[in-house]
């Protein structure tokens, strides 16, 4: 049967990334392999809509933004541009883009919530937390570092292990470090609120028979569901960046309760904006499938956690979660300390990104494997596939045509047009499973078929007449790969469309014969050069900069005019500070710990006068003074007294 005459509708949605950094390749390759999957089913005839969302709460972006010395609410705004940036240049095409510090959000977690009270799944329990006494305040997972029970790999945070994917409570882990003050915390009474999931057990149970999950993650789960459900721990003490649980006091929902739930909020608010109903998308009636895209150390709070939530919720539980491996780079495990890995935004400036998405597609299949992107590889893959087979059908194609005024003959030669379409099925079928280097294997074997096809003609030997049917049987041979590659590097076809002078462009239109003419062709790809990734450059913003990056910074000296206390802030002065020629500028700078404000006046600073201003809970931030700090202390960064204020530091 022929596979599009299905019409199906489909949500699917990718791992929420969290907005404490910007997206490395890791990324990518998960918003690849779902946005391929996506552009082919609605390539096919399929209603299949695509959302994704920041993952704003939590220790993660806490961290961060005190790390920055900023609101998260300001960080998670900066990273949300970044990211929907990022995913751009990569063409990752969502319908909606959306976060979970949002009233959708806030709103479904509070009904999930309360659904799950009224199905007595909420219980309290007084735990042991560990708190850190220099802070005062309980450690909630990625507060604390420390050894994974299960395996033993150090370093790992409180919430799971990045090595053998476990999940456990933060006090398990061995040997706990406060990532805030550095101290070992100490045990301490808290209640916390739990969700019942061993009582779910049975819904968990018909979920991993019935929907599409990958053998080794149902094995892995079930494993789970046997042996091993625990009550899942749901909330955090304050201070926590989150949804306030309702009817308690200072408890926060963990991240992890609301992170699934903004799968919900995103579609709910792009419902709202598209005059769509909510219980037409994802309800227990609805007609849409729903499929999640996760890498496969997140599979326990997708294939357990969230189901059981769902059921509970009394929505549709997930038709399939389909689950990717890591990406590793030249052989090596992505690692920020370790300086291996790559920024998603670095990798788009050394290389075009369409050619990163066609370099995942070949690799890519239905398995929880790992991938490796080599880059030598990556540049042979390139050159070989795309630029020596499917591009040079077109290059030399096209002279040909050029000599008839761009005019192609009507005169096909259907035995290889026929050829080229009859992989139709085969493709679908391997996109649909996800099977896309099989896709991409079937693709360029055909595109082999249509060189050879060209060189045993040899239009080069031939008349005018002769050498236009060839060259346009070729292109019309070339129309229908280009349709058959459309999901996985979708720019470079609509390239190809518009010399082929074509919008047919759809699974439907393999067949449709080309208009009579053509438009001029320039070259859709250049050869890739080999490509150096700096060695050992670590993943974080200590790179090396250049002087050209260097000299973009504007430091000035500045004089302290006053230096105040912020009512609400503990660790923050308000400085307002005269910089000569640029004037007087107001900046919040987290030293209260270490200065008095009377201590400050008339004081010489150095100022980074062009950063962003920076809207900050208590007021707008327009820059940022240098200093630097330890444990110890903060210690302002002057210059010796006579420097005008407004001199510029170079
Ligand atoms: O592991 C992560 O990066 C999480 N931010 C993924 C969340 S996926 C979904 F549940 F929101
Ligand atoms: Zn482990």
């Amino acid at each position: 049967m022929d596979s599009d005459t299905k019409e199906r509708k489909i949500l699917v949605t990718q791992a929420l990334p969290y907005a404490n950094s910007s997206l490395h390749l890791g990324h990518i390759l998960e918003a690849v392999q779902t946005d391929i999957w996506v552009r082919f089913n609605n390539l096919n005839g399929n209603e299949c809509l695509f959302f994704c969302a920041d993952d704003t709460h939590g220790t993660p972006v806490m961290l961060k933004a005190k790390e920055l010395g900023i609101e998260p609410e300001v960080l998670i705004k900066d990273v949300h541009k970044d990211h929907m940036d990022t995913y751009k240049l990569y063409n990752i095409n969502f319908t909606n883009y959306h976060t979970t510090h949002s009233e959708e959000n806030k709103k479904y977690a509070e009904m999930i919530y309360n659904k799950a009270k009224v199905n007595n799944l909420i219980t309290k329990k007084t735990i042991k937390q560990l708190f850190d006494n220099k802070e005062s305040m309980f450690l909630s997972d990625r507060f604390v570092k420390g050894t994974c029970p299960k395996c033993k790999e150090e370093e790992q945070y409180g919430d799971g292990c990045s090595k053998c994917g476990a999940t456990y409570d933060v006090n398990e882990i061995i040997n706990p470090v406060s990532s805030l003050s550095g101290t070992i915390p100490v045990l301490k009474d808290s209640e916390h609120i739990f969700f019942n999931l061993p009582k779910q057990i049975d819904v968990l149970k018909e979920f991993l028979k019935k929907s599409d999950l990958q053998k080794p993650i149902v094995n892995k789960l079930s494993e789970w569901v046997n042996d091993d459900l625990q009550q899942w721990d749901i909330s955090r003490d304050a201070p926590y960046f989150g949804f306030k649980i309702p009817d308690e006091k200072d408890k926060y929902f963990y991240v992890w309760l609301d992170a699934p739930i903004g799968y919900l909020a995103s579609i709910n608010n792009w419902a709202t904006s598209n005059n769509k109903k909510m219980d037409e998308l994802w309800s227990k009636d609805s007609n849409y499938e729903i499929y999640h895209f996760i890498g496969k150390d997140i599979a326990y709070f997708h294939g357990l956690f969230w189901p059981a939530l769902l059921d509970s919720a009394d929505l549709k539980l997930p038709d399939g979660i389909y689950v990717h491996g890591f990406l590793t780079i030249n052989g090596e495990k992505m690692s920020k300390s370790k300086g291996i890995g790559i920024w998603a935004r670095e990798f788009a400036e050394l290389s075009n990104p369409e050619l990163l998405r066609y370099y995942f597609a070949a690799k890519l299949n239905d398995k929880v494997e790992d991938i490796d992107l080599n880059l030598e590889d990556y540049v042979t893959r390139i050159n070989s596939d795309l630029v020596g087979k499917y591009c040079n059908i077109a290059s030399r194609s096209s002279s040909f045509i050029k000599k008839n005024n761009n005019e192609l003959s009507q005169n096909i030669d259907h035995e290889l047009v026929d050829k080229i379409t009859s992989i139709k099925d085969l493709v679908i079928s391997h996109y649909n499973s996800r099977n896309y280097s099989k896709a991409v294997r079937a693709v360029m074997d055909a595109a082999d078929e249509v060189n050879k096809y060209i060189n045993d003609k040899t239009p080069w030997k031939k008349d005018l007449v002769e050498s236009v049917e060839i060259a346009s049987t070729a292109l019309f041979a070339f129309k229908v790969l280009s349709i058959y590659l459309s999901p996985i590097i979708p720019n470079i076809t609509k390239d190809a469309f518009e010399f082929l002078n074509t919008d047919k462009n759809s699974l439907k239109d393999l067949n449709t014969p080309l208009e009579k003419t053509i438009n001029n062709y320039t070259p859709l790809l250049n050869r890739l050069e080999p490509i150096e990734l700096k060695k050992d450059k670590p993943m974080n913003e200590d790179n090396n900069i250049d002087i050209k990056h260097f000299a973009e910074v504007d430091l000035r000296v500045a004089r302290i005019i006053e230096a105040s206390n912020v009512e609400g802030a503990d660790k923050l002065l308000k400085l307002n500070l005269d910089v000569g020629d640029l004037g007087k500028r107001q900046v919040f700078a987290g030293i209260k710990k270490a200065y008095s404000p009377e201590d400050l006046k008339d004081k010489l600073v150095i100022l980074v006068s062009n950063l962003e201003p920076r809207q900050m809970k208590f007021g707008i931030s327009e820059g940022m003074v240098l200093a630097s700090s330890d444990d110890e202390g903060i210690y302002l960064i002057s210059p010796d007294s006579g420097a005008k204020p407004g001199l510029r530091v170079k």
